[in-house]
């Protein structure tokens, strides 16, 4: 199994009713997830745990075998720099590189050098081709989601967590855009767990996953 969560509880504060209460899921290679769920309900924070940014309180995280809890801070880093590619809902450009630096940041940091004709004909896939040189603060919302995509794509990475990789598009470059994050994922024989609002976006993933009141649901 590339991904696997077992138990995950997790709650800010300590007297609080955790966010998460046993959350559990699984994600094949070349399996596309869906997880939805309400405004609050836990999805960034259980993204964010998955991918060793955030602890939980108790349960296990195995991605491609390795638990999480055996790594340390630097064997986390390296296996989110190897193994995982992150599209945040707040993108998390870095503002001091251009669209093209941040669209190659990730494979550069894996070690990969990709060539200016793989980065050109994913920004055109994207639909950011003319805009490589600005930085992020000259791209529209969309413009910069898109980077953050292809930013996680680059170098295709085996697990792809994505949250609500559309959410700042119109609803014809968001279809185009899940369409090709979905593409890809299965083109380079990767999982993707992807966060979504919309019901027909999730339609489209192999499995929906609902949490809700801190459990999922399949
Ligand atoms: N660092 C933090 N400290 C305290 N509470 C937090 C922290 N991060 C998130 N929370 C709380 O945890 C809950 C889940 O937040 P989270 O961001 O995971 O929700 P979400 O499902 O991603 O929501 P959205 O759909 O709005 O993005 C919220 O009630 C939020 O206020
Ligand atoms: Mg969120």
């Amino acid at each position: 199994m590339l991904l696997s969560v077992k138990d995950i509880v997790k709650r800010f504060t300590a007297d609080a009713t955790p966010i998460l209460e046993g959350v559990s899921l699984e994600v094949d290679t070349g399996e596309v997830v869906a997880l939805t769920g309400e405004s609050g309900s836990g999805k960034s924070t259980l993204l964010h745990i998955i991918a060793g940014l955030e602890t939980s309180e108790s349960g296990s995280v195995v991605i491609d075998g390795a638990d999480l809890a055996s790594l340390d801070d630097r064997g986390r880093a390296a296996l989110r720099r190897t193994s995982i590619g992150i599209v945040f809902q707040q993108f998390n450009l870095i503002p001091s590189l251009n669209a093209r630096q941040n669209l190659s940041f990730q494979a550069r940091m894996a070690g990969q050098s990709p060539s200016a004709a793989e980065l050109e004909s994913l920004a055109k896939a994207l639909g950011i081709a003319e805009h490589l040189t600005k930085y992020p603060e000259e791209l529209s919302g969309g413009q910069q989601q898109r980077v953050a995509i292809g930013r996680a794509l680059m170098p295709r990475p085996r697990l792809l967590l994505a949250d609500e990789p559309t959410g700042n598009l119109d609803e014809a470059t968001s279809d185009a855009v899940f369409d090709l994050l979905i593409a890809q994922a299965r083109e380079a024989g990767a999982g993707l767990l992807v966060v979504t609002h919309s019901q027909a976006l999730a339609a489209r993933a192999d499995r929906q996953l609902h949490l809700s009141r801190g459990r999922l649901a399949e």
